[in-house]
């Protein structure tokens, strides 16, 4: 007789496949294909191709490409519902979310089992995941709707948001976007993703069952065509996309200079950092989280292994082991670990970059796989820090491991990629896994843990892997806007200055030459020439003419600087004060400077006194705007820190020169930052002034570095500088479209606006939506407990 233990050894898994009859019997009755949800209804399915389940390859669907046509009908349904929509109360708009909170829970069977027929997901985590979080996401954004009055006083929604969305979690991106769109007070078009329309044409069908009024939202199906069209169509006012870093670029210029705020959530290359002291048996446990569920195809997959040289044998061992217990196959099977990949396109690029890693040097561990579009579990060693596999997202069930001897080590090899989406730290020591959360770059840090998400944090990426949150008050912000409260006339356009010819100028009329300032520094123009700034009568000084070159010194300065990030809210705000103490002993003086430059005086006398309240406050503010520990799941405490986004150029506008050029450079020095600022092209000279101020007030060498010159050229290269996280301009409209368009390159933060139009007087000047732009969030998930 067998004992007890050779049954349990020898017990293998029989078939527990989730019935899929009704959904089944759904799909068959719209055999004939869908159309797109638009205005409430479906419409006639034309132009149909065709919607697989990856497991099987079996069509299950016939979906409408939408062609300009229904793009427009979609937009033209948003718009028309848009006003009424936005005009009930913010109670009237959360009844409809709670409403579909619960129709979403009510169908949850039928929506877990047809996301995981279109996309191939185990029902495991359909089921347990993806669509409990949709159902969470829309209660959460009822309440934010039911509060916007009392949290975002006085914001207003865009109007029409464009959305597209991925297909690894079709039906929580689409949570995920509509959710807030709708609880600020949008109207929606968005555009599902090709390889699982299934479960967004699902959602309308409840968007109908609780009577959303129609046109709030629409959706469309078809391909990145359509979702091309939609985002260069004239009638949207917010684009939100969720997708490939490559894509996010296209968007990103797409949009550039219309006047359309953006929010990319892009891909990753998310280090999983094992230290010494970890519970190794937890963090292998880790892994299969991080990078084995959903079959990899997750943003934020933790896809490089980084541990610690002293347990990397013990901790390898236990986790090929673990990986070769992983079971691949039906995901309809309630046992399965790992099911389908999304798409035969999606097998090849897997295989494809997995192939050119082996070329590379990686070899391969790997879990088994059944025929068909699936993929086996796979680890990765051997491979460089600058190879394919470390770098580039696989977007599937790969993970590379690699060792690491110090913290140090860790820290820049976690940040070795040009993605910032998120980490995972695994140590027993809570000292050292918030130190290496602080110093690692991403969005979105978990502790002992991995892959967790809630409605009540932000997700979202550092550096090339997007920006702009979803979830929580950062989420909700991204679909709100702060109109000014005054608006003034657009600056007009000022002549690019030229190299002064040395004769025209008598040394009598001059009364100072400006050098740039860069790195602490009083730095001569590379170019070696100046350009003259007018006077009431005249030139009365010189300023250097920048060019390139000093932008790349003065980024390379500012980089240097970083050290003042990690000082204390109160060390800058000493630093502040300190500043505002000596321009305040000053105040005559650059008055006076001011007022030679044709400003009247009582005019010249408001703009130093705004100068010097900005200093106070913003010194004020510099240990005050800080984070949040917010509410998501039990036993975590969820941090989120504000954090400075890097270097920031600033390009000031040309009136006010003095008080434009603080308004915009205190708040980013207050939270961190450093910056590389080019003050108003025609009168920069009070900010040259200020450098002994700097000097004078403790400001280390290169928080402020300034280059004068022509704002667009140099704002140019500042915008297409892969150094520099964020840039905020002030200038034409086409100056606007040009630093949105070269911010591509490295996805940076931009901050685009006419100038002229925000009066740095008045209300509009200051306040905490500058800090908002001069910080990002980071989430930090901490575990409490046993
Ligand atoms: P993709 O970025 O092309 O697709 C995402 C969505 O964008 C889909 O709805 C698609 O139809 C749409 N789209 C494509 N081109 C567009 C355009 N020019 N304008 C507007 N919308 C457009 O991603 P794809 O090709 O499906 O996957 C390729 C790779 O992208 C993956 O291997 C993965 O590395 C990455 N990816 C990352 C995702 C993430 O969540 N970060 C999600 C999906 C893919
Ligand atoms: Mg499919």
């Amino acid at each position: 007789m067998p004992s007890v233990s050779d049954i349990l050894d020898n017990l293998d898994y029989g078939p527990a496949a989730e019935d899929a009859r009704v959904v089944e019997s759904w799909l068959a009755e719209n055999s004939a294909g869908f159309g797109h949800f638009i205005n409430g209804a479906f419409t006639a399915p034309e132009d149909l191709f065709d919607v697989e389940s990856p497991a099987t390859g079996k069509v299950i669907a016939k979906v409408s490409q939408g062609d300009p046509e229904a793009v427009k009908t979609a937009i033209e349904s948003a718009r028309a519902a848009q006003t009424g929509w936005a005009a009930l109360s913010g109670h009237e708009r959360a009844k409809y979310l709670y409403a579909i909170a619960r129709h979403v829970q009510q169908h949850a069977r039928f929506l877990a089992v047809l996301e995981t027929l279109d996309n191939g997901k185990p029902i495991r985590e359909t089921r347990d995941i993806d669509v409990p979080l949709v159902a969470r996401h829309f209660y959460h954004h009822a309440g934010w709707a039911e509060l916007l009055e009392d949290e975002f006083p006085g914001q207003q929604p865009h109007g029409v948001c464009a959305q597209i969305i991925p297909w690894n979690f079709p039906l929580l991106m689409l949570a995920w976007k509509v959710a807030p769109a709708l609880a600020a007070g949008n109207t929606v078009v968005l555009k599902a993703a090709e390889y699982t329309p299934m479960t967004a044409l699902a959602f309308g069908k409840i968007a109908q069952e609780v009577g959303l009024p129609k046109g709030v939202l629409n959706i469309l199906t078809g391909d990145g065509e359509t979702g091309a069209e939609l985002v260069g169509h004239s009638g949207i006012d917010k684009v939100a996309f969720t997708g490939s870093t490559e894509v996010g670029r296209v968007i990103r210029k797409q949009t550039a200079g219309r006047g359309i705020p953006l929010t990319l959530e892009l891909g990753g290359k998310s280090p999983f950092i094992v230290f010494a002291d970890a519970d190794l048996d937890a963090a292998v446990e880790g892994v299969v989280d991080a990078i084995w569920f959903n079959q990899g195809q997750v943003c934020c997959a933790g896809s490089r292994i980084l541990v610690a040289e002293a347990v990397a044998p013990r901790f390898t061992e236990l986790l090929k082991a673990r990986m070769q217990k992983l079971r691949v196959g039906n995901p309809l099977d309630k046992s399965i670990d790992m099911g389908a990949i999304v798409h035969p396109v999606q097998l090849d690029r897997i295989r494809d970059l997995v192939g050119k890693g082996v070329e590379e040097g990686a070899t391969l561990t790997q879990g088994t796989a059944p025929e068909g579009c699936f993929f086996p579990p796979t680890i990765a060693e051997g491979v460089e820090p600058a190879s394919t596999l470390a770098t580039e997202e696989v977007f599937g069930p790969v993970v590379t491991l690699t060792t690491f001897r110090t913290p140090e080590d860790a820290v820049a090899l976690a940040n070795s990629t040009a993605y910032g989406l998120a980490a995972s730290v695994w140590s027993e020591n809570v000292n050292l896994a918030l130190d290496i959360a602080a110093k690692v770059q991403a969005g979105v840090v978990w502790v002992n843990a991995t892959n967790l998400f809630d409605a009540a944090a932000g997700f979202g990426g550092y550096r090339e892997s997007g920006f702009g949150r979803e979830g929580g008050r950062e989420g909700m912000g991204a679909y709100l806007k702060s109109p000014l409260k005054q608006l003034g006339e657009p600056e007009p356009e000022a002549k690019a200055p030229e190299a002064a010819p040395g004769t025209q100028m008598s040394a009598t009329t001059i009364d100072r030459t400006a050098k740039m300032y860069i790195g602490g520094k009083q730095a001569r123009p590379d170019s070696g020439y100046v350009y003259p700034v007018h006077g009431s009568h005249g030139a009365k000084g010189l300023a250097g003419l920048g060019s390139r070159k000093d932008i790349r010194n003065a980024v390379e300065a500012a980089h240097k600087a970083s050290g003042w990030g990690k000082a204390t809210g109160h060390n800058r705000a000493q630093v502040l004060y300190y500043l505002a103490e000596n321009l305040s002993a000053r105040r005559t003086e650059f008055i006076e400077r001011l007022h030679s430059f044709k400003m009247p005086a009582e005019q010249a006398e408001q703009e130093v006194d705004l100068t010097l309240r900005r200093c106070f406050w913003y010194a004020a503010q510099a240990d005050k705007f800080d984070g949040a520990v917010h509410s998501t799941q039990s036993s975590y405490v969820t941090l989120a820190m504000h954090e400075p986004i890097g270097v920031v150029g600033v390009a000031c506008p040309d009136r006010l020169p003095l008080l434009g050029f603080a308004s915009l450079v205190l708040p980013a020095i207050a939270m961190g930052n450093s910056v590389v600022a080019i003050p108003s092209q025609s009168h920069p000279l009070s900010v040259t002034d200020l450098y002994q101020v700097l000097e004078t007030s403790d400001v280390p060498a290169g928080v402020v570095n300034i280059v004068t010159g022509p704002r667009d050229e140099l704002a140019k290269t500042l915008a297409a500088h892969d150094d520099v996280a964020a840039m905020w301009f002030f200038g034409t409209p086409q100056g606007c479209a040009m630093v949105e368009a070269e911010s591509a390159g490295n996805l940076k933060q931009t901050w685009a606006e006419v100038a002229g139009l925000r009066d740095f007087t008045g209300p509009d000047g200051q306040g905490r939506a500058f800090l908002q732009k001069a910080t990002q969030v980071k989430n930090i998930w901490v575990p409490y407990g046993e």
